[in-house]
């Protein structure tokens, strides 16, 4: 038996399409949201997901700028820079790419950010809306999930949910998300006892540790809805081996591409052992660049004291 599997690509769509209905209205009432994203340095990941970032605003017809600094961008460079599109009325999203090169003060930088405009929602404001349960701006990867799983049609009301991973950015704030939406949440990590067995007991299972193939069949429910943030990087054979049972297809798009993509789950596990998942790519991917579409609109609404579309609110 197969699970079902949750399209990423599919979903996107679908909130895409209801979010450039909203942009079109805004716009008739002369409101054009608009992002500016910051890239420091030149790492080849950060540059590709801002590229992606500045064109999926520009497929919506938001305005979008990327302001590109090089590596040796100080702290108070950067405080300077965030001040200023703090004040300017034009931007109602900001978002710092990070990585930050090792001399920036990250937390300074993220922390200087204006609430109302940080469409990341890293900042501790907008962290504590969101643990209290307040509308605010939701990190977007965790945002993600949580628009998976409803339109899914998955019930979590009662639903045991385990989080694997205890990260700021996905970890924390997707179990606050799941707890908001009735679940009862457990987040384990590397340092559990028995992390399988901790796993085993969620109904839905949210894998965000960053390790490859890392939640095997043995930490599966059978019949659970799995939700996989993974984005992990094969690039040889001895990697592809390690975590592929069969390893043919994936040899063969590492012959032909160079790389693998594979998630925090083990792929052929999850196919056979959980009710529905979301794949890697084609998962869980797609929606963090959406929602971050989503949050840019929230915000431009919010700021003029517009009230957040259903969409928004969880
Ligand atoms: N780097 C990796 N993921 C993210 C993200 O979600 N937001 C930002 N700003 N930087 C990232």
């Amino acid at each position: 038996m197969s699970g079902r599997i949750l399209d990423g690509n599919k979903i996107r769509d679908e909130i895409l399409k209801d979010l450039q209905k909203e942009i079109e209205d805004l716009r008739k009432g002369g409101i054009n949201p608009g992002l500016t994203a910051v890239l420091v340095g030149d790492n080849p990941a950060s540059q590709i997901y801002v590229r992606s970032k500045v064109k999926t605003c520009e497929s919506l017809g938001l305005f979008s700028e990327k302001i590109e600094w090089p590596a040796s961008t100080t702290t108070e460079q950067l405080l300077d820079l965030v001040d200023k599109l703090n004040h300017r009325d034009e931007v109602d999203g900001i978002l710092i790419q990070l990585p930050l090169p090792p001399q920036v003060d990250t937390k300074k930088v993220l922390e200087a950010v204006d609430p109302a405009k940080d469409v990341d929602g890293f900042h501790p404001v907008n962290i504590g809306y969101l643990v209290s349960g307040r509308p605010g701006l939701v990190p977007c990867t965790p945002a993600g999930v949580i628009e998976i799983i409803k339109r899914s049609g998955v019930e979590m009301k009662g639903a045991r949910a385990v989080v694997v991973g205890r990260s700021d950015i996905v970890g924390k704030p997707t179990a606050m998300l799941l707890m908001h939406n009735h679940a009862t949440i457990t987040i384990c990590h590397s340092r559990t006892r028995d992390l399988p067995a901790v796993a085993r007991e969620g109904d839905i299972l949210v894998a965000a540790m960053g390790k490859a193939a890392y939640v095997t069949g043995d930490f599966i429910k059978p019949g659970a809805v799995v939700i996989d943030v993974g984005q992990n990087v094969l690039k040889t054979e001895e990697e592809v081996r390690r975590v592929f049972r069969d390893p043919t297809e994936a040899l063969q798009k590492l012959a032909a591409k160079g790389s693998v993509l594979v998630g925090d789950v083990q792929p052929e596990d999850v196919r056979e052992k959980a009710g529905a998942y979301t794949p890697v790519p084609g998962g869980v991917g797609p929606l963090t660049i959406t929602m971050l579409m989503v949050n840019t609109v929230q915000a431009a609404r919010a700021r003029r004291g517009m009230r957040a579309q259903a969409l928004t609110q969880s």
